[in-house]
């Protein structure tokens, strides 16, 4: 398939996920590498660190490892407060991404604002609909808003395709939970989070909601199925459920770590899992995965 001008071998993306520290460069190039070999998009954690110091700038810059990938830039949707859409061009320039992407993470700011070393200023997250139209209209390069790992609700998904997003990410509740992730670091953060632990939009609802919202709008606005991913089977069903593109983070992360061999071949059997399934289900290809695909029993007239 196509995204935004660069061919996808397979309608894959590794989530967003670490910049700015010290071992966030070999994770992001080891992942950047596996995306090349197998010719799917890979995103770069938050760049708000690389907005505020260019040094960090290394942890980001994996073009030379990926040079034919769909690169992903990413800021805290809530940073629009402080940071225009030039900015935001000035990152995806920095990052020689083709896309940004913004995070929506109220829960998780809101938890980590019990923590006192924290910017109130993070969980503002009124008016930003209008700054997210300023830099869709603002910026060349496709935007795409995303959650963090409690969902989207379909009128947020409307509203944000009548804003001129490229995408929208679900990223739905059933993986990470970030409310449980800043709960762990202190006490009292611990203590609010603690009614969070099943928070949020379970992916294959919000999938499902997410692409019945975009169809209603008539938009044409590409959705990325993630959150709680763990294998090319679920990626097979929340491309049934309507994403066009499904999306992994955590499930990555160990093998992003491990080195640019072991993401390579993570990512391999990911693709090989997506693969396998689709012919399964008895689809032609992935553009081929409806949602009769996962009620209806079929069987496959060749072999894979
Ligand atoms: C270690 C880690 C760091 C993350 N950092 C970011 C980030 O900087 N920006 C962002 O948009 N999402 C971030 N995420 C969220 C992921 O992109 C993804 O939306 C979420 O983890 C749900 O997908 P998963 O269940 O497959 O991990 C992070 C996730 C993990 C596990």
């Amino acid at each position: 398939m196509d995204l935004w001008g660069r061919r996808l071998s397979a309608p894959l993306l590794v989530s967003c996920m670490t910049g700015g520290v010290g071992e966030a460069g070999p994770v992001n190039r080891a992942l950047a590498t596996a995306a090349q070999r197998h010719g799917i998009a890979v995103g770069l954690g938050s760049g708000r660190v690389l907005l505020e110091d260019h040094r960090t700038l290394g942890t980001f810059a994996v073009r030379d490892a990926a040079p034919d990938v769909m690169l992903l830039a990413n800021l805290g949707a809530v940073q629009l407060h402080g940071y225009t859409a030039a900015d935001c061009a000035r990152l995806v320039e920095a990052c020689e991404a083709d896309a940004l992407v913004l995070h929506l993470n109220a829960v998780q700011e809101a938890v980590q604002s019990t923590m006192g070393d924290h910017d109130r200023q993070d969980t503002r997250f009124g008016g930003l609909l209008e700054r997210i139209a300023d830099v869709c209209a603002e910026l060349t390069t496709p935007v795409v808003v995303k959650e963090v790992g409690f969902g989207m609700a379909p009128e947020d998904v409307t509203a944000l395709a009548a804003a001129g997003v490229a995408g929208v990410d679900v990223a739905g509740a059933g993986g990470t939970n970030w409310a449980r992730v800043e709960g762990s670091r202190d006490e009292a953060a611990g203590a609010l989070a603690a009614a969070f632990g099943d928070w949020g939009w379970p992916t294959a609802t919000c999938v499902a909601h997410a692409r019945a919202a975009l169809d209603a709008a008539g938009s044409r606005a590409v959705l990325v199925g993630s959150g709680g991913l763990r294998d090319g089977v679920d990626a097979c069903k929340v491309l049934c459920l309507g994403a066009d593109v499904a999306g992994m983070g955590r499930g990555l992360l160990r093998a992003g770590a491990a080195g640019p061999q072991a993401a390579t071949a993570a990512v391999g059997v990911l693709v090989e899992q997506l693969r396998v399934a689709t012919w399964a289900v008895g689809a032609a290809g992935a553009g081929d995965l409806t949602s009769r695909r996962l009620t209806g029993a079929t069987t496959a007239a060749a072999p894979p």
